[in-house]
């Protein structure tokens, strides 16, 4: 006892085996089931990319289509997750909201989820799949104070979850540039290894709880600033600086180590090098501002000056900082007319089939409940006093 290997933070820990994700932190490398990120992005899009993360190929033509089937077939809620969604206050972050209402399907499906049966996972599968967008979109109507809309079959994916967000019925027109950014933005934040959210899935998975009660903890650590939750802060930070001039003085805030402000977007546990994902969705960022005339828009101008100066800045340099996706994928939300505090339920919803995905890979085979244990700096035996 007490000789255990330290390792705060699990700098170079491996908690597990895992055939899902690959990534090369200091070549700026990701790769899923070996396909690289940015080819994924060009000529792949989100639910095939499940697929792919899922069960290891990518599918032929019929496996695509049957799969996306089966993700629309299980896209509509139980009223009982609407009226749990109904009756939190409005003013509840979205991310609260979607974490009890993924708790909740666990309330609906536990007793038609048998973990150990094959068949029963892929159900799980495509419910989950087929219901984030649903509920991250009645999230942001709740949000609103507006009637919710049903999702539609003859949209796919990532229409579907736009117009049950921004459209006042099943069949309101969705832009197909837009349509394609998001989905874009749910592909990029698909999977990513064992960070903490997936790391929390797979912990709380392994003591056989329920799968939907183990992604509701995924959720839960996603929230934070220093994880899903920087997208949400990096706007909050651009609207902070508020002009172009006031950049200096924050990019001097984050240097200063006296003082814990950091900048929002910026530096990475594995990436030393560059985010490869920041990559792309720089690049959709450029297509998506250019199609909706928004090159001019004041807090792009803060974003974009502010990655010029600190890509340039030697304490950042140093540090190996860069913008991560985080630091492009609010920009585009923000484009897009998606409000701030919806940013990070867009990561949980995209990134909901990579803590499915680790999950699944972990109960298919032997696994053993996590527990970790600890180095004890408390008293030693001491008696009570008389
Ligand atoms: N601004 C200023 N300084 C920073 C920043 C930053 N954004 N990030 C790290 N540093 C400094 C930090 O102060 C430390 O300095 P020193 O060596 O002098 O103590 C050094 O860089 C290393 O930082 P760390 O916190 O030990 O590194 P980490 O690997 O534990 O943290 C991180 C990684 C992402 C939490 C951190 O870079 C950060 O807080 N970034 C801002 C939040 C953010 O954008 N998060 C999104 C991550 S990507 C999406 C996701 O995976 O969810």
């Amino acid at each position: 006892n007490g000789f255990f290997t330290y390792d705060p933070g699990f700098m170079s820990t491996a908690s597990c085996e895992s055939k899902i994700t690959f990534i090369d932190g200091g070549k700026g490398i990701l790769l899923h089931r070996g396909y690289p990120i940015d080819q994924l992005a060009e000529h792949s899009d989100y639910l095939e990319t499940c697929y792919l993360l899922l069960k290891g190929e990518l599918p032929n033509a019929e496996q695509k289509q049957q799969f996306v089937q089966a993700v629309k077939d299980n896209s509509a809620v139980a009223p009982s997750i609407a009226k749990l969604i109904q009756s939190f206050p409005k003013e509840a972050h979205p991310m609260a909201v979607l974490c009890s209402a993924v708790a909740g399907l666990a309330a609906v499906y536990n007793d038609d989820t048998d973990i150990a049966k094959a068949e029963d996972r892929d159900t799980t599968a495509y419910r989950l799949i087929g219901q984030m967008p649903t509920l991250a979109a009645m999230t942001f109507k709740h949000l609103k104070g507006e009637d919710f809309v049903e999702p539609n079959k003859a949209l796919d994916y990532a229409e579907n979850y736009l117009n049950m967000t921004f459209g006042n019925s099943a069949a309101s027109k969705v832009s197909p540039t837009l349509a394609k950014a998001m989905d874009r933005i749910f592909l990029l934040h698909a999977d990513h290894e064992q960070n903490a959210s997936t790391s929390t899935v797979r912990l709380s998975g392994s003591s056989g709880t329920n799968p939907f009660a183990a992604i509701a903890a995924g959720i839960s650590t996603l929230w934070g600033p220093a994880h899903g939750g920087a997208n949400e802060a990096v706007l909050n930070m651009l609207e902070e600086i508020g002009s172009v001039e006031n950049i200096d003085t924050y990019v001097e805030k984050a240097k200063d180590k006296a003082d814990p402000f950091r900048l929002m977007g910026f530096g990475h546990r594995v990436y030393k090098n560059f985010d490869p994902r920041a990559k792309v969705m720089k690049q959709a960022a450029d297509e998506v501002l250019s199609e909706l005339g928004l090159e001019n828009d004041p807090l792009l101008a803060i974003a974009k000056k502010l990655e010029k100066i600190a890509l340039e800045d030697e304490y950042f340099i140093q540090k190996k900082l860069y913008p991560n996706v985080d630091f492009y994928s609010g920009i585009i939300m923000k484009a897009i007319g998606i409000p701030t505090e919806m940013f990070t339920v867009i990561f949980a919803t995209g990134r909901a089939v990579g803590w499915y995905a680790h999950w699944d890979e972990m109960v298919s085979q032997p696994y053993k409940i996590g527990r970790p244990r600890q180095r004890y700096t408390g008293y030693a035996k001491r008696d009570y006093p008389e």
